[in-house]
């Protein structure tokens, strides 16, 4: 599913940025650039990001 519609990131690709060697969410929007226009997905993407870390 998308998350962040400005920039069309979705769930899947997060994880992926944590599976790709971040290691935290300041990581995976530098290496996505989720979150990076209105904002409004930092919460959600974010939760996901933190999940994704805790079960790597
Ligand atoms: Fe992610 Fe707007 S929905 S920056």
């Amino acid at each position: 599913m998308f998350v962040c519609l400005c920039r069309k990131i979705t769930d899947h690709q997060l994880r992926n940025a944590v599976s790709e060697g971040a290691r935290s969410w300041q990581e995976v929007r530098r290496m996505t650039g989720c979150s990076g226009q209105c904002g409004k997905c930092a919460c959600t993407a974010e939760s996901i990001v933190e999940e994704a870390l805790l079960s790597h």
